[in-house]
């Protein structure tokens, strides 16, 4: 969209919050209220991006420069209202051409569709502003939307200040607005904060505006979910249920399975490929992608992970790891950071890796721990052996080269190399390398006295 801008207020402290973060950073699918508003209006492909910046401006100024880097702030010093919110902006608005959309950074969930259609109306009926409205069954604490007899907006209202019959108006204001820039900053000089709240409202422009010969009009939402304003925790997490239903329609429409949309929980940025199927109680954290066909679930937490085709995983965690084709996790499989588990390779029962290469089709499928691990080709791990990979100081290496076979409850102490084909027998504590096609067993004899636990219990029966 041409000749648009975007300001945001998010000065406010959010004190319903009860929180020492302030409200903008608070997350919902895993971004940040300020966050979300500022990526549906990158795609309108703004001019301008300014920020009224104020509790804990510091923290929510380096939030959104981040993926912003071209954003203005406005320190809004004195918290007096929505109006003087807009003042800090002045000279930034007088440079803007065309108009701006005034949105709140604490509403999370328009979308840049909704954004477009509001500037669309706001040209077409050649206004100098336009609210975005939305109608509520109980629209208690909102700003009531005045219209005049042809459907022009006369004024908003705020509840403090409305008559009963006012207060009985179901369209509200959503905090949302497009105004043309420089109109907006010849009125701001003009507001006065008379008002039950005795602040200065930036809804009392629009009375201005008209009285200057304007045209004020106003669009609806037609979803009032969309224009919801984060102010409490509960308002947050009906927020988070929104998002995440949004995102799951979205992979549904696209050709995943879902099966229990209501236990089922995908943040924004995940990618899952079609036919994939996503079991219940999934969670698909952080910048994790899925490929085709793989089964997730149930019970699956998975946080930025890169998981290619047809990957079984049941019951376990992942996070900052690859998984690659027809690999099968769990159930009860810990996979830890900077792990890469190779093509077809098993792993389940309460084994756990961290930083490990394991290679195609090796096994790892009981009570196991490997870190800082090299696993080759087809190797067999046995249940309940150990890289000791830490003694007390620092962390060591451990090479399990192709086709090693390692039998159960095996110490292998770091750095140690076990070449290919090597096997270790069961119960085996090993400090010193293995060469290839070799076997190491440590073990002490075993003592076997032949009819012993007889003779213990006719002592037993004497007694
Ligand atoms: C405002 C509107 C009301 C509308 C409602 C929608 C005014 C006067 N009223 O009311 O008509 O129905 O939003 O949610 O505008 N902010 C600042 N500086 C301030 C005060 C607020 O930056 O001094 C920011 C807040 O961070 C927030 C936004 O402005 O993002 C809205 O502020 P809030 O106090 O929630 O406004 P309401 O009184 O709810
Ligand atoms: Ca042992």
């Amino acid at each position: 969209m041409s000749n648009i801008s975007i300001l945001i207020l998010a000065a406010g402290k959010g004190t319903r919050m009860k929180s020492d973060l302030p409200k903008v950073l608070h997350q919902v699918g895993g971004v940040s209220l300020v966050e979300r508003v500022c990526r549906s209006a990158e795609k309108l492909k703004p001019s301008g991006i300014a920020v009224i910046v104020g509790h804990g401006a510091e923290l929510v100024r380096n939030e959104v420069r981040q993926r912003h880097p071209k954003a203005a702030f406005f320190t809004q010093r004195v918290l007096n209202g929505t109006g003087g919110a807009l003042r800090q902006a002045a000279s930034w608005l007088k440079k803007q051409k065309g108009d701006v959309i005034v949105t709140c950074g604490d509403a999370p969930l328009i979308r840049a569709e909704t954004f477009s259609a509001l500037v669309a109306a706001h040209r077409s009926q050649k206004n100098l502003a336009t609210v975005l409205t939305t109608e509520l069954l109980h629209p208690r604490g909102y700003g009531r939307i005045i219209r005049e007899s042809d459907g022009a907006v006369e004024r908003i209202v705020e509840e403090l200040d409305a008559t009963e019959e006012e207060r009985r108006v179901h369209e509200i204001n959503t905090g949302t607005y497009c105004f043309n820039a420089k109109a907006l900053a010849s009125v701001l000089p003009k507001l006065r904060n008379d008002n039950a709240k005795k602040e200065f409202y930036l809804t009392d422009t629009l009375e201005l505006l008209r009285d200057a010969g304007g045209r004020i009009g106003a669009e609806i939402c037609p979803d009032s979910a969309e224009t919801i304003g984060i102010n409490s925790r509960i308002e947050l997490s009906m927020a988070e249920q929104t998002v995440n239903q949004r995102k799951l329609a979205a992979l549904m429409t696209a050709g995943v399975t879902i099966i229990d949309p209501a236990s089922t929980y995908v943040s924004d940025e995940v990618q899952v490929a079609a036919d994939a199927v996503l079991l219940p109680q999934t969670h698909l954290v952080g910048k994790t992608a899925i490929g085709a066909g793989c089964q997730i679930g149930p019970f699956a937490y998975i946080k930025d992970c890169r998981f290619e085709n047809d990957v079984i995983f049941k019951a376990s965690f992942a996070d900052s790891a690859v998984v690659r084709r027809g690999a099968k996790i769990g159930p009860f499989s810990h996979i830890r950071p900077k792990s890469d588990l190779g093509p077809n390779v098993h792993m389940g029962n309460f084994s756990e890796v961290k930083n490990a290469r394991v290679q195609e089709g090796a096994k790892i499928n009981h009570l196991s721990y490997l870190g800082d691990a090299f696993v080759g080709k087809s190797v067999n791990i046995g249940a309940g052996t150990i890289t000791c990979n830490y003694d007390g100081f620092a962390k060591h290496p451990t090479e399990i080269q192709d086709h090693v076979f390692v039998g159960s409850n095996v110490n292998l102490i770091a750095p140690i190399t076990v070449g290919r084909h090597a096997v270790i027998g069961a119960g085996s504590t090993l400090s010193e390398d293995v060469p290839a096609w070799a076997l190491a067993v440590e073990r002490s004899k075993s003592i076997v006295k032949k009819d012993w636990a007889k003779h213990r219990a006719k002592k037993r029966n004497k007694k």
